[in-house]
C-alpha cells in the first residue's frame, strides 16, 4: 500500500512538547508545518511542504491531540437527578455507582457499544486522540467481561475496574467479592485488559483489599493504576507508589508525605478537576505537587456520576483558574502528562516519529484554551481516537 501523506500547513504556533525543537518546555515553533505519513509525524519544518493532502491551519495554534488517561465510558443511563440533588446540597459518596451498575447490566451489548462510540465521537470533536476506558459498572463476571471487551474494541488502553464498589448482592461479604475479582473475574477479563485499577477509599475498598487486587493484576501481566485520595485523606497514594502504579488518580487530599512519595517515584499524579467541580470538592494542591517534582497529568474522568464531561479544554481552564497551574503546565498535563500516566512515549507530542495526532485550534495560541473557557476552540482533530 502506498504511503499517504498529510501536511498541516500555515501553523501560527506549533506546540511540539519537544524542547529540542522549539522554544520553552512546550517546544513552540512559529510559522511551522507538520508532515504526517501513515499516521506518524515524518517532518516538522517551516510552512510550504508538499503532501498528498494539505490542511491549512490559517495561522492558528496546533498542538498534540489530547491524551485522556482516565474515563469510565462503558455505562448506560445518566444520573442527572443525583447531580441536581448535589447542587442543592447533597454530598457525593460514590454510592450512585450502583445505580449505573443496574442500568448497565440491563442494557444489551450492542447498545452499550453504541453509547461508548457516541461518547468517543464527542471526545474526538473536543480534541482527544488517545483515551483510556475503564469497566466498573458491571461488577459481576459476565458484565465486567463484556465491559472490558467493549473498552478494548475501542482503545488499546482498556482497564479492568472490578474493584469499583461492592455490588449490593455482596453486601457484608467484601472479602468474598475481592476474591471473585482477583480470581474468576480477572481470568475472564485479562485477554482484553491492559490495566487493572481499584477504588481505594472509605466506603469502597481498603488498602489491603486494593493491594490484593493490584498484586493479582500484576501476576496476570496487567499494568497497575489506582483511584486514591478522592474523598478524603487515605492510603491510596502511598499504596500506588509502593506497588509501582503507573498513575494514582484524583489526589484531591494529599499530605506532605503523599507529595514526597509521589515526587520520589515514577507514579504519575493524575488530577481530575472536572470531578472536584461536579462534586463541589476542594481542588488538589497541584502547585505543591509540581513544585515538589512529581509528574502530573490531567484527565476528564468522564462518568455519569462525578464528572459527566469529555471536555479536556474545560479541565485545562479549571486547572489554571482553580489549581494554580500555569497554562503551559496544564497543556503538558493533558498531552505528555497523560501519555506518561499510560506509560506511552509515542503520543502527546508532535516530533518526528511520534503519532501524527493533532488539534487545530480556532485561536492563535494555546493560552486561549484557558483564557476563553467554555468556547468550542477545537476547530479540527487529526488522528483516530482509540483504535
Ligand atoms: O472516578 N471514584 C470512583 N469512580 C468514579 C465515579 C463513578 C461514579 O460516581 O459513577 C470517579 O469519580
Amino acid at each position: 500500500m502506498t504511503a499517504r501523506s498529510i501536511v498541516i500547513d500555515n501553523i501560527g504556533s506549533l506546540i511540539t512538547n519537544d524542547p529540542s525543537l522549539g522554544a520553552g518546555p512546550l517546544g513552540i515553533i512559529e510559522h511551522a508545518c507538520v508532515v504526517i505519513v501513515d499516521d506518524v509525524v515524518e517532518h516538522i519544518g517551516s510552512a510550504g511542504a508538499i503532501a498528498d493532502r494539505r490542511i491549512d491551519a490559517d495561522g492558528a495554534c496546533v498542538l498534540p491531540g489530547f491524551v485522556d488517561s482516565h474515563t469510565h465510558l462503558v455505562f448506560a443511563g445518566d444520573r442527572a437527578e443525583e447531580f441536581t440533588a448535589r447542587m442543592a446540597g447533597e454530598p457525593y459518596d460514590g454510592g450512585g455507582i450502583r445505580v449505573t451498575t443496574d442500568a448497565t447490566r440491563s442494557t444489551p451489548t450492542d447498545e452499550l457499544d453504541r453509547l461508548v462510540q457516541h461518547r468517543l465521537d464527542e471526545a474526538h470533536r473536543a480534541g482527544t486522540t488517545t483515551i483510556e476506558i475503564k469497566s466498573g459498572y458491571g461488577l459481576n463476571v459476565a458484565d465486567e467481561a463484556r465491559s472490558v471487551a467493549i473498552a478494548r474494541a475501542h482503545t488499546p488502553e482498556s482497564t479492568f475496574l472490578g474493584a469499583h464498589l461492592l455490588p449490593s448482592e455482596y453486601a457484608g461479604r467484601t472479602d468474598d467479592y475481592i476474591h471473585l475479582v482477583c480470581n474468576e473475574m480477572l481470568a475472564r477479563v485479562t485477554p482484553d485488559a491492559r490495566w487493572i485499577d481499584a477504588f481505594c477509599e472509605t466506603g469502597a475498598f481498603d488498602a489491603d483489599q486494593c493491594r490484593a487486587v493490584l498484586d493479582a493484576g500484576r501476576s496476570a501481566g496487567l499494568g497497575l493504576r489506582l483511584h486514591g485520595n478522592q474523598l478524603g485523606h487515605g492510603p491510596g497514594v502511598q499504596l500506588a507508589v509502593e506497588c509501582g502504579c503507573a498513575s494514582v488518580d484524583h489526589c484531591t487530599y494529599l499530605s506532605d508525605a503523599d507529595i514526597a512519595a509521589l515526587a520520589g517515584s515514577d507514579t504519575v499524579a493524575t488530577f481530575l478537576p472536572a470531578t472536584d467541580f461536579s462534586t463541589r470538592q476542594p481542588y488538589p494542591d497541584a502547585r505543591r505537587v509540581i513544585d515538589a517534582g512529581a509528574t502530573v497529568a490531567i484527565a476528564s474522568n468522564c462518568n455519569p456520576g462525578s464528572s459527566y464531561t469529555t471536555s479536556i479544554s474545560f479541565c485545562i481552564a479549571l486547572a489554571v483558574r482553580d489549581m494554580r497551574m500555569t497554562i503551559d503546565e496544564a497543556i503538558q498535563a493533558v498531552t505528555v502528562g497523560g501519555a506518561a500516566a499510560l506509560r506511552r512515549t509515542d503520543v502527546g507530542r508532535l516530533s518526528p516519529g511520534s503519532a501524527g495526532h493533532a488539534v487545530i485550534l480556532d485561536a492563535p495560541t494555546h493560552h486561549h484554551l484557558a483564557y476563553r473557557p467554555g468556547v468550542p476552540l477545537i476547530r479540527q482533530t487529526i488522528g483516530p481516537l482509540g483504535r
